[in-house]
């Protein structure tokens, strides 16, 4: 089937009080095990790139990589969305709607709010002329790698002012700063399920978390009761990807058939995609 739009993807994941779930990709290898994977579980995916993965075009294009995950979505039995991840630059997310992405992240998280809400707004009205949806983030989801981003609630988002964003925009998901940072913990985070919940009720706009790999799956699940409905999710899958082709060397030596690597890191991925793919309740 065609691309779905990651707005209906979302819609659908908060009629199911559930979250979809959405991964960073680099590669075919990566793409195309998340589909198998969505399919094999019955759900919804979206898969994301973000723009550094692309060095400035000269690993992949943002054509390029559209151009693959459409051909791998019309094929699925699955609706497969697609989204450019993180992004401030205006003329980097334009080319990329006008390459072919129907989603895209314009982040100013950190600007102060009013900065934010002038430069979402101009992003959201052109992306929405040339028929594309925006992600944006208020407040400021850190790293983990810190240790204190996760815990500084200064960075948090805040309700009445996510309503105000909201409204102001025009956007079609928010990212939420509840908690949780990018990369490995070096602390277990513990989310503000209280403030996610507060957030929640005050706008409609659908809400977004970041900084999925490695928080605990309790919480995890109440986040998406509480009305998380994308789920972002990387470096664990990125690593993953890393450690087993590390471990196809080391099993079968630098010498091992090479026409082997694609079915034996997909299998381990796909394990991997499908037990993280059940967290979706849809
Ligand atoms: P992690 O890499 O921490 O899983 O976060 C991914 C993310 O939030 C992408 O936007």
């Amino acid at each position: 089937m065609p691309f779905e739009k990651v707005s209906t993807i979302l819609k659908e994941a908060d009629k199911n009080h559930t979250s979809a779930l959405a991964f960073n990709c680099v590669d075919y290898t990566m793409a195309s095990s998340v589909v198998r994977a969505a399919e094999a579980v019955h759900k919804p995916v979206i898969i994301m790139l973000y723009p550094e993965h692309s060095y400035k075009n000269r690993f992949c294009s943002p054509e390029g990589f559209a151009s693959m995950v459409r051909a791998l979505a019309e094929k699925a039995s699955v609706p497969v969305g697609l989204h450019l991840d993180h992004c401030s630059d205006y003329a980097y997310i334009i080319s990329a709607v006008k390459a072919g992405f129907p989603s895209v992240m314009y982040d100013g998280s950190m600007l102060p709010v009013e900065e934010n809400i002038v430069n979402t707004k101009k992003v959201v009205e052109t992306a929405h002329i040339l028929g594309a949806e925006v992600e944006a983030e208020l407040g400021h989801v850190g790293f983990a790698a810190t240790k204190t981003d996760q815990f500084n609630e200064d960075m948090y988002t805040r309700a009445d002012v996510a309503a105000q964003f909201c409204e102001a925009t025009g956007v079609d998901s928010v990212a939420v700063a509840v908690g949780s940072a990018h990369g490995f913990y070096k602390t277990t985070p513990k989310l503000d399920l209280g403030r996610l919940e507060e957030i929640n009720k005050a706008t409609d706009t659908p809400l977004v978390m970041h900084g999925g790999s490695g928080i605990p799956l309790d919480q995890v699940a109440l986040a998406f009761e509480k009305g998380i409905n994308k789920f972002n999710v990387g470096t664990e899958f990125f690593h993953l990807y890393h450690t087993t082709l590390d471990t196809f060397y080391r099993e079968k030596g630098v010498q091992g058939d090479f026409f082997d690597i694609p079915v034996y890191v997909q299998e381990k991925l796909e394990e991997y995609l499908v037990k993280k793919l059940e967290l979706c309740r849809m």
